[in-house]
Order: C-alpha cells, then structure tokens, then sequence
C-alpha cells in the first residue's frame, strides 16, 4: 500500500526545506516526481542527484496564471497524467494587522490559498483514475502569531478550500486533505525577525521533546498519498509533535 511504483506527483516549492522531505520520500517509495521551484534553480538542479529517479523540473510561479499553464502542459506532454498534488509553496508578508496592504493581501493569499485551487483545477482533468492533493498549511491558520496575519489567514482559506475541494472530488476518488506542521527549521525561518526564540519556545514547549523535522512531515504526506488513507477526505492533520494541544 506504500508502493508508489507508476505514480506521478507533482510538488510546487519541491527544491527545498519540507518540499524537498517530500519529494525524496515519493521518490524513494517509487514514485516519478516533478518539482516546481520559483528562483533558486541550484537548489532544484540539486534534486537531480538526490532522488532515485531524476526529477522533472518545472519553474514557475504558482501564482502566476501563464506559469501554471506552462507548467501542466509539460506534465501532459511528459506524463500524460497525474496522480498527486502536494500544493506546498508559499510566501507571504510577515507584519502588523495594522501595517498590511492589499498589495501585501493579495501577494500572499494569491501564492498560499488561490494556487491551490487553480493547480487543483489543472491537476484533475490529469486524475483519470483517482488522486490525492494535499496542502500544507501551518498552525497559524487557527492561532494568533505575531506580524503572522496575512500568511495565517491564508492558511484557514487554504484549509477551507481543502473541504470544499474534498466534498466535490471524493465521488471521483480523489482525496484532498490538507497538512499542517509546526515550527520546522527551513530557511522560511530566515523571514521571521524573532527566529532563534520560536525555536527555542517551540522546542520548549513540544511534549515530544524536539522540532519537527521535514522529514517528519514528509511521512504524513506519504501516508495521505497511499491507499491507506483511502477514507480520509477534507481534513486538516496536524503534525507538531503534541505543541498546539498545550495550555
Ligand atoms: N518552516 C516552517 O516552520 C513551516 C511550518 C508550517 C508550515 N510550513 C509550510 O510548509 C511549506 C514549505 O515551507 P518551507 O519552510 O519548507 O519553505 P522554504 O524552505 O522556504 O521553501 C520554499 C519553497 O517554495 C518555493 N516557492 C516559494 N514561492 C514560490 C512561488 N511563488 N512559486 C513557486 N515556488 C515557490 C521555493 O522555491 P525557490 O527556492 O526556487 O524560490 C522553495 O522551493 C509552506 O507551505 C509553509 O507555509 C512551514
């Protein structure tokens, strides 16, 4: 059931930090894999001797309209099919409710909630016999983080538009759930003017006793993406090592 021989994913932000996980762990498990990655083309070149298969690389913009084109225009040419969607690229504005622009909104909300549901649009026309789509997402969809707003309410979009995509693709066996993970040490981290102390409180405070690591969230994602998660549609699991059940 974790065989994955024949299958073909597609993960956006696949050259680097809990992307990378995933890929390698498709990969691993037998899958062909394409990775999407935006500017760093050495870290996505890097990919090519990392996993078992040589990856198909696609750069683009998952926010931009012609990019996705381009992109699932190779896929069909090169694959002719698709069997997963790991929509796991983000970015955002990191400021204070009271210093945001609609420029900064729709910068994050465009990358973080609407690719999904327009690579969802292109991925399933390709899901001829079934699929699985998953979104990560992080805790600040349903929590409070300092200068976090937009990127966490870009995640409870994505959250919702996981169970709205759900309820309308389970009849053709595709499963869409999405992923969320606590503090993971990528370079994301880099952004955040407070890091060293949101590692450090996150590492306090996690009954598990250490961070997540991507690989840690990967494992999730394999699991989602076999048929031993057949049954589970529109839902948001939550891997963080036990820190957001803590009073
Ligand atoms: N790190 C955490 O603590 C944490 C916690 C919870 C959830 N998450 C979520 O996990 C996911 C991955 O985060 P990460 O920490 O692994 O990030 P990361 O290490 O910064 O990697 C980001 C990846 O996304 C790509 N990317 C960024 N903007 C893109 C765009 N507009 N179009 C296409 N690709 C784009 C990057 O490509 P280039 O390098 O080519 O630019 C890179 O491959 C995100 O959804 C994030 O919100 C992270």
């Amino acid at each position: 059931m974790m065989n994955f021989k024949g299958k073909k994913a597609l993960i956006t932000g696949g050259s680097r930090g809990i992307g990378r996980a995933i890929a390698e762990a498709l990969s691993e498990a037998g899958c062909d894999v394409a990775i999407n990655y935006l500017r760093n083309k050495k870290a996505a070149e890097e990919m090519k001797s990392l996993l078992k298969k040589p990856p198909l690389l696609l750069k683009g913009n998952v926010s931009d309209e012609e990019d996705i084109q381009k992109m699932f225009e190779t896929l069909e040419k090169e694959w002719g099919g698709l069997d997963i969607l790991v929509s796991n690229a983000a970015s955002g504005v990191l400021k204070s409710p009271l210093e945001v622009t609609l420029h900064h909104w729709h910068w994050t909300v465009d990358i973080n909630s609407w690719a999904l549901l327009r690579l969802t649009q292109k991925a399933v026309p390709l899901m001829k016999n079934g699929g699985k789509i998953i979104g990560i997402s992080s805790l600040g969809s349903v929590r409070a983080i300092p200068n976090y707003t937009l990127v966490g309410a870009s995640k409870a979009a994505m959250e919702s538009i996981v169970r709205h995509l759900a309820l309308e693709l389970a009849p053709r066996k595709i499963n869409v759930n999405a992923l969320s993970a606590g503090v993971v040490d990528t370079e994301a981290l880099k952004h955040f003017s407070n890091r060293e102390q949101l590692l450090e409180n996150s590492q306090k405070k996690t009954p598990a006793g250490r961070l997540v690591e991507p690989k840690d969230v990967a494992k999730v994602a394999l699991f989602l993406c076999s048929d031993l998660a057949e049954m589970i549609h529109g839902q948001t699991i939550v891997v963080d090592g036990g820190y957001s059940i803590v009073a």
